[in-house]
């Protein structure tokens, strides 16, 4: 099975739940890339996409909430998920799931995983998983255990 994971990250948090995601699913078997969003991957071949991004706003990442990230530290690039997904051909066949990180997981958090869900199905994708993993602040790190979470996630998906 061909996976590709599409992420985005200002601090560094999701990239690390994206390689977690993508250990997981190496362990059981599958062939996987992960590429920043702002690379603009093609979706040729690919069976299993996972979309992922960090929660900003309660959605996803845009111009202005990338420039308050910056004002913090962060080294975000310019364009990330939002962008890449509003450039999607339709037609893509595979399935899909998607992962954020947020603060909080109360209603008030908010989920880019969520945005990408509708995002996708607006473009006639199937997600059948979405999850969330959360960071201690702003700049993070990861809340314990959540690395380990996005592995096993992962490896149940595939
Ligand atoms: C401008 C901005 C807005 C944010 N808004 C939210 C939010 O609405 N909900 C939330 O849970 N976290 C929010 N956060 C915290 C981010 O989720 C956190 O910085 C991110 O998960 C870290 O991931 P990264 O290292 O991949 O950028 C916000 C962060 C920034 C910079």
């Amino acid at each position: 099975m061909k996976v590709l994971i599409v992420t985005e990250s200002c601090f560094g948090n999701t990239s690390r739940v994206a390689d977690a995601v993508a250990a997981g699913l190496r362990s059981a078997g599958a062939e996987v890339t992960v590429v920043e969003a702002a690379a603009e991957p093609a979706l040729d071949g690919v069976d299993l996409l996972l979309v992922g991004a960090p929660t900003h706003n309660m959605g996803l990442p845009g111009p202005a909430s990338r420039r308050q990230a910056a004002t913090k530290g962060a080294s975000p690039a310019s364009t990330g998920v939002a962008e890449w997904l509003d450039r999607l051909p339709t037609g893509f066949g595979g399935r899909a799931a998607t992962f954020d990180t947020v603060t909080g997981t109360g209603f008030f958090s908010g989920s880019a995983a969520k945005a990408i869900q509708k995002r996708l199905r607006r473009h006639g994708v199937a997600v059948v998983a979405r999850q969330s993993f959360v960071v201690t602040s702003t700049e993070g790190p990861l809340a314990d255990g959540e690395l380990d979470r996005a592995e096993l996630w992962a490896a149940g998906l595939a």
